[in-house]
């Protein structure tokens, strides 16, 4: 058998590279910006595997453009909605994804965004360093107390559970939403399951934990903002889709929502102009809930583990679409 070519579409950790090149013959882009959807199409078309990050566009297009050579897609994120997921599987292509490795990292961040945006640390920072010390003040800065306030958690998979986790400890009530009920998850960490509109109504601190599927496409919209607590935090740590951004920006314009704290966004990077970049009780950070220098190595691996797998023709260890071994 020919020695198989690889494409990985992000210089990611060396050790994960090595792994790869004692098998297969292996091209990086190197560039800091993703591969252009051209580069994708070239490259797609003949190789037996690739590497993708979650800013890469695999749509059907691209799926269709593969080689039939191309034995596995393999993804170093956990969410896999840049993919068109039904077209690979239409080729029997399986997809591999990263789960698990990041969840802890992941809710370690969401729990940041959770703490700053509550206790306005950004704000606070920024005013700092632009020579704004206030004298100290009873109303300087104040914020929202995190110690025992609501946490409503919508998305109860592995990285919502783990955000739950930290908050007992904080002593918060914690609700959750999910399409499916989680009994045991929920007598493990004391959380209630409600209804999407009694989360919006009831959570201090709101904090979105779910896939990104059509269904939850602006899951976050006008009217369901409009049932928050005016005091209310939301956090948005899974896909920026899930917000509409228009809402969000008319909710907080209005004080319906006293602050938001997002990691992602739609389209990511958010553009230049956008109003939110202006707000003073919104903090913003460029899609790195999981960058921890230890889990993207192991994010890294598992999206090897993959490759080697889907080029060995074994069943991927971490696969999205296992219907293609059916
Ligand atoms: C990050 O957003 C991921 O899906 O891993
Ligand atoms: C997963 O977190 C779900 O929404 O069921």
């Amino acid at each position: 058998m020919p020695t198989p070519f690889v494409f990985i579409t992000r210089q990611i950790a060396s050790e994960a590279i090595e792994r790869l090149r004692e098998k297969a013959e292996v091209e990086v882009w190197l560039q800091e910006s993703p591969p252009p959807k051209t580069v994708l199409l070239e490259k797609i078309a003949y190789t037996d595997g690739i590497l993708t990050m979650l800013t890469d566009p695999i749509d059907s297009e691209v799926i269709q453009a593969a080689s039939s050579s191309l034995k596995v897609i393999s993804q170093m994120a956990v969410g896999f909605d840049n993919i068109d997921i039904a077209a690979a599987t239409r080729r029997r292509i399986p997809v591999g994804h990263t789960p698990g490795v990041l969840t802890e990292t992941t809710a370690d961040f969401a729990w940041a965004l959770i703490l700053a945006a509550a206790r306005r640390i950004v704000e606070a920072d920024r005013q700092v360093r632009q020579g704004i010390w206030k004298p100290w003040g009873p109303d300087v800065l104040t914020g929202l107390d995190v110690y025992g306030a609501t946490l409503g958690i919508i998305g109860f998979g592995r990285i919502g559970q783990a955000v739950a986790q930290r908050a007992k400890c904080f002593n918060m009530h914690i609700l959750y939403y999910s399409r499916q009920r989680k009994p045991e998850a929920e007598r493990a960490l004391g959380a209630t399951y409600v209804d999407l509109e009694e989360i919006f109504r009831r959570s201090d601190i709101l904090s979105l934990h779910l896939n990104y599927t059509p269904a939850a496409h602006h899951l976050v919209n006008r009217e369901r903002l409009a049932l928050m607590k005016p005091t209310a935090i939301l956090i948005n740590t899974a896909r920026g889709a899930v917000v509409d951004s228009e809402a969000l920006v008319w909710a907080l314009q209005n004080s319906v929502i006293a602050g938001a704290a997002l990691d992602v966004f739609d389209p990511e990077p958010i553009p230049h102009e956008h109003p939110l970049l202006q707000m003073e009780n919104v903090i913003l950070t460029p899609h790195i809930a999981s960058a921890s220098r230890e889990t993207r190595r192991r994010m890294a691996l598992m999206a090897v583990e993959n490759v080697l797998a889907g080029l060995e023709d074994r069943p991927l260890p971490y696969c999205a679409n296992p219907e293609v071994y059916s």
